[in-house]
């Protein structure tokens, strides 16, 4: 383990001490669970009740979501977000005793009918119908997970208990009244590329070549071949794009959503100016 990470590790560990978590009695008369129970790649550590909820209410879940945890524990995220949202929700975990306490939990919490638990590893199950990903796995494991994370649709929401992902920017800081705190991360659109637009009333062939780092670009936007603006530091949020630049004196606002290869919007929130794009293969 990274030695950073296993130091974060340790506060948190030292933290649950000092707030007499660790002598607390988790699991059932099944399974009596001790703090900080080894697990394949990381030991059960138990999420604390407000920062999951915390962390629910930042992701805005809403019916229709549907909420995986991985390296789920007893089950807390997976049965909170049944119970105080009705979504469907998932719960991957390699300990097989977890997974148990985990269902039993959904059981005597009658939301079976909601919550799912599967034995399985973070790495090799597939989590790609979620709408929602919590993790709560340290920064090494996060950042491990990342590639597969940012392939989701966009739109999906990630968020981390204490841990960040490595050089992926949250797009919200979550702070519960302890101090502890959470990240949530919004899956972007993959943007980067050159794109060709129609609809544009001041120029023949319009042309936007994209740099892309997560959720951040930088572009530039050429008209009939010349370029004509840069834009820095620009945000994509989900599949929404909203980017505004200006020449010869004017100043073009462009907004609408992506999907796939395609772009479709208003310019300067215009009807009369539809715009569409078109992202080079
Ligand atoms: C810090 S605990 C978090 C538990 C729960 N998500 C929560 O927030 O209360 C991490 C969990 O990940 C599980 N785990 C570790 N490696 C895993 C892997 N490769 N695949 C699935 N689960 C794993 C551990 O058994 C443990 O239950």
């Amino acid at each position: 383990m990274h030695v950073q990470v296993f130091f974060r590790w340790l506060c948190v560990a030292l933290g649950l001490l000092l707030a007499g978590c660790a002598s607390h009695n988790y699991g059932d008369e099944q399974y009596r669970l001790r703090m900080a129970t080894a697990g394949k790649d990381i030991m059960w550590v138990p999420s604390k009740l407000e920062i999951v909820h915390k962390m629910l209410e930042a992701a805005k879940v809403a019916p229709g979501d549907i909420v995986y945890d991985l390296g789920s524990g007893d089950g807390i995220i997976p049965l909170e977000a049944a119970k105080r949202y009705g979504v469907r929700s998932v719960g991957i975990e390699y300990n097989p005793d977890l997974v148990a306490l985990a269902q039993r939990n959904a059981k005597r919490a009658d939301l079976e009918r909601l919550v799912t638990f599967k034995r399985g590893d973070n790495f090799v199950e597939d989590f790609s119908e979620a709408t929602v990903v919590t993790l709560y796995l340290g920064e090494s494991l996060n950042a491990k997970l990342m590639p597969r994370l940012l392939k989701m649709r966009p739109g999906t929401r990630v968020l981390s208990n204490v841990f960040r992902i490595e050089s992926w920017i949250p797009d919200q800081e979550i702070r519960a009244s302890t101090g502890d705190m959470a990240y949530l991360w919004i899956v972007p659109a993959a943007i980067e590329g050159r794109w060709q637009f129609s609809g544009f009333p001041d120029a023949k062939q319009v042309s936007m070549e994209v740099i892309q780092k997560k959720q951040i670009f930088d572009a530039n936007i050429f008209f009939d071949g010349r370029r004509v603006a840069r834009i820095e530091d620009a945000r994509i949020r989900a599949s929404e794009l909203d980017l505004q630049f200006s020449h010869a004196g004017k100043t073009y606002t462009l907004r609408g959503q992506v999907q796939g290869s395609r772009f479709s919007g208003l310019l300067n929130n215009n009807p009369k100016t539809p715009v569409t794009g078109q992202l080079a293969p």
